[in-house]
């Protein structure tokens, strides 16, 4: 299995959780930074997962940009799934929920929630139970793909 965890960051945080998703999915997948990635360089990839700070209610333009590149069906037969980093607001907005929703209009399987992570500023620091509650998704990935292999 090949997985790519692709993300965009302007402090690090959502590379961090970015790289802890990596780490727990294991060997074959790699975080990847959406900047000069193309629809094209997932050849071969078989999971993809998003990650974008909420900007704006929304994800990164970065992140925007690349899943409006994806034409309907491009991603048949890709398992997906993604997450957002944000302020704890009562009006954050979902950019994980949309990243999924945009996923999945392109045809790929969704196989987990879409999942937000906590910062405890806009720079960060990461909320102290952000890696743990990163692992536990990550790993609950890992059991759908097994699961569905
Ligand atoms: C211009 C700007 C707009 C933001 N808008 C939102 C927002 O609408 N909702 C939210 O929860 N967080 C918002 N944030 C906080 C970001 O989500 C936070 O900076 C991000 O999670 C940090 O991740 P990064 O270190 O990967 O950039 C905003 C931050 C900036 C700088």
């Amino acid at each position: 299995m090949r997985a790519t965890v692709l993300y965009d960051t302007h402090y690090g945080n959502t590379r961090t959780i970015a790289e802890v998703i990596a780490g727990e999915l294991g060997s074959g997948t790699t975080a990847t930074p959406v900047t000069g990635f193309f629809p094209g360089a997932l050849e071969g990839i078989d999971v993809l997962v998003i990650g974008s700070p909420i900007v704006g209610w929304n994800s990164t333009e970065p992140i925007q940009a690349f899943l409006a590149g994806l034409t309907p069906g491009s991603l048949d037969g890709m398992r997906a799934a993604a997450f957002d980093t944000r302020v704890k607001h009562f009006l954050h907005g979902d950019a994980a929920g949309k990243i999924s929703h945009a996923l999945q209009r392109a045809g790929a399987t969704i196989v987990a929630h879409p999942q937000g992570f906590l910062v405890t500023g806009s720079r960060g620091p990461l909320a102290a139970d952000a890696r743990r509650k990163a692992t536990a998704w990550a790993a609950f990935i890992g059991s759908e793909l097994r699961a569905t292999a």
